[in-house]
């Protein structure tokens, strides 16, 4: 198992958003977590992702109990075993793509030369080398979209994390993203937990999570 939420409890001020979640996630898998905007989705993916703090419970990631880290090790832990995609993607505006992919690599410590030649590979795989000393504002929306998957990726995270990838692509756009996420796991068992509104999507996945009133079901 390569992630584990264990009675996860989240509220904020009164109103309790997460009411005992339980998660376990396999290696390879690929989950989608869908429900009502306002269901506690991000809340929970946040909790995983060791950006947000439940209020009870823990998360098991590659079997480390994050809770148990230290500022300065979870900082760490985060930038070498998530990788994080969000609906925009927050890609630094003044860095090349190759450099925003690089960056995770270089706070890990690796050297110029590793980090680009993996960077490089990685907007191979993702089909978009040609663009890799473009900046942000020079490429369309889903090419910015596969360079934050790149950036994701470059650490060889434990789990990938996703908030809505493809909430901002056309439809063609988004079917290709999904389709890299598979190709992805078929080539390098990459493990992937996306939160999604696109129901080709959920079809697809190893699993749908639905999260309603506080709980999630199968
Ligand atoms: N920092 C916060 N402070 C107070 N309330 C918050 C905070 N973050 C989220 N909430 C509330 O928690 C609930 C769950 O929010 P969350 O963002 O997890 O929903 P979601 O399922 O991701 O919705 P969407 O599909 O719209 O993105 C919402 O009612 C939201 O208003
Ligand atoms: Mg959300």
């Amino acid at each position: 198992m390569i992630v584990k939420a264990n009675n996860i409890y989240k509220s904020y001020g009164d109103l309790p958003i997460l009411k005992g979640v339980n998660l376990e996630v396999n290696k390879g898998e690929i989950v989608s977590i869908v429900g009502a905007s306002g269901a506690g989705k991000s809340t929970l993916l946040h909790i995983i992702g060791t950006l947000d703090k439940a209020d009870n419970g823990e998360v098991w990631i590659n079997n480390t109990a994050v809770n148990s880290l230290n500022q300065k090790k979870l900082s760490a832990f985060r930038n070498e075993h998530i990788g994080f995609v969000f609906q925009f993607h927050h890609l630094l505006p003044e860095f090349t793509a190759l450099e925003n992919v690089c960056i995770p690599a270089f706070i890990k410590g690796e050297s110029k030369e590793v980090a680009e030649k993996r960077g490089m590979e990685l907007l191979d795989i993702l089909g978009v080398s040609a663009r890799a000393n473009h900046k942000p504002s020079a490429m369309s929306g889903g090419e910015q979209q596969r360079v934050s998957v790149a950036r994701a990726l470059i650490n060889n995270p434990s789990v990938l994390l996703a908030d809505e990838p493809s909430g901002n692509l056309d439809s063609e756009n988004a079917a290709s993203l999904h389709q890299l996420f598979f190709d992805l796991r078929d080539s390098m068992q990459q493990t992937f937990i996306i939160v999604t509104h696109n129901e080709e999507l959920a079809r697809i996945s190893d699993r749908t999570i639905h999260m309603r009133d506080g709980f999630i079901s199968v």
